[in-house]
């Protein structure tokens, strides 16, 4: 093995994907990813024992498709990374037993990484090496977050999170509110393209004391909350909604205040790169503002493909990879499985000592 270009295989089962991705070095070999979303749909949200038992019977076969479209056996694997939080506990603990399983059969290292964190790994195996410092955006259907990244591996700062619901699932939520199917985030992105910005929807924290108070802050109850008046006064005077100009002007207001925040971030802390993560990077329309944001600021802006941005294994995989290559210390094998570990604890089951408890 070259400790240089580890071969990592990486496992995620924190929400309703069961990925598996095999990364060596900085390159991406295999994202093979199963979903149960369909099986949720009906519920409107992840109903967390059906998301625990899909991640069983799919983890075998995912972990064989991984290995069989990368190319390598098993027994060519370098070190096992898996996340073990923040996430559904009982989801997690089936990803967290399977790397258990593997890294103990095989006889190689095993990382328990913090979710939040291989989202923004991720970018490594598309775009290369992050900067350092990095800011980073995760919007996704648990998260809302922005972070000052000065080592992905063992340094990553909270700026600012959601104080109520996080953006995608202000998405799934103003979805539902418009007859749209479960998860919203994509056909709210659809439906927008053929509307327009007609409603001026509130901005939450970004004014006044909220904004002294929450500088990096988001909320998107108020808006969710508004859109749902809007659509309700509508049908109640017997009009019929315009569903497109209702999502984009939603998508208009979430997508103003995340690009606004995260540009004022990079400024505040002098970091020249941002980078945007989770399900809701995938939106057409907080791609295309973030952008042009970023250019006027001289910002560099890094979002990965939508395939890398939504939960996969590549993503664990590559933050497993940057700790083998950056010679961090194993996770131990009873490492637990953590529904809230904090993203400042990047990885679990180390050994108990002041600089590896709590970094900050
Ligand atoms: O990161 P992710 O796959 O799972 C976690 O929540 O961790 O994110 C899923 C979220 C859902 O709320 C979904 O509606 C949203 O990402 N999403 C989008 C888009 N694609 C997915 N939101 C807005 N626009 C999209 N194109
Ligand atoms: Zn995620």
């Amino acid at each position: 093995m070259s400790l240089s270009t580890p071969l990592v295989l990486g496992i995620e089962t924190s929400c309703d994907e069961t990925g598996v991705g095999i990364v060596r070095g900085e390159e991406l070999l295999a994202d093979a990813v199963a979903s149960s979303v369909d099986e949720h749909a009906r519920f409107g949200g992840v109903v967390p024992e059906v998301a625990s038992r899909a991640h069983l019977e799919a983890m075998v076969p995912t972990i064989q498709r991984a290995c069989a479209d990368a190319g390598v056996a098993l027994t060519d694997i370098d070190g096992i990374a898996v996340t073990s939080g923040p996430g559904l506990a009982g989801a997690l603990m089936v990803g967290v037993a399977s790397a258990k399983a593997l890294a103990l059969g095989l006889g190689i290292p095993l990382y328990g990484v913090n979710h939040l964190a291989s989202h923004v790994a991720v970018d490594i195996v598309e775009h290369g090496p992050l900067p350092e410092p990095t800011m980073a955006m995760l919007v996704s259907g648990g998260h809302s977050s922005l972070l000052l990244v000065p080592d992905v591996t063992h340094d990553i700062r909270s700026l600012g999170s959601t104080i109520d619901d996080a953006a995608g699932e202000a998405f799934d939520k103003v979805a539902r509110v418009l007859g749209l199917p479960f998860p919203g985030g994509p056909h709210i992105d659809w439906a927008a393209r053929d509307g327009e910005i007609t409603i001026d929807f509130p901005r939450g924290l970004t004014s006044g004391r909220d904004m002294q108070r929450h500088r990096f802050d988001f909320s998107f109850s108020g808006l969710k909350t508004a859109v749902a008046r809007w659509v309700e006064s509508e049908r109640a005077a017997g009009r019929e909604v315009p569903v497109a100009d209702v999502a984009a002007s939603f998508q208009e207001a979430v997508t103003d205040v995340l690009t606004r925040k995260a540009v004022l971030a990079c400024q505040e802390h002098d970091v020249a790169a941002l980078q945007i993560g989770g399900g809701v990077a995938a939106n057409s329309r907080l791609r295309a503002m973030a952008q042009a944001r970023c250019d006027a600021a001289g910002i560099a802006l890094r979002v990965p493909r939508p395939s890398l941005c939504t939960d996969n294994g590549a993503m664990v995989a590559s933050l497993g990879a940057q700790m083998m290559t950056k010679g961090r210390p194993a996770s131990s094998l009873d490492l637990p499985a953590d529904s809230s570990m904090p993203v400042t604890d990047i990885q679990s089951g180390l050994p108990v000592t002041p600089e590896h408890d709590h970094p900050h």
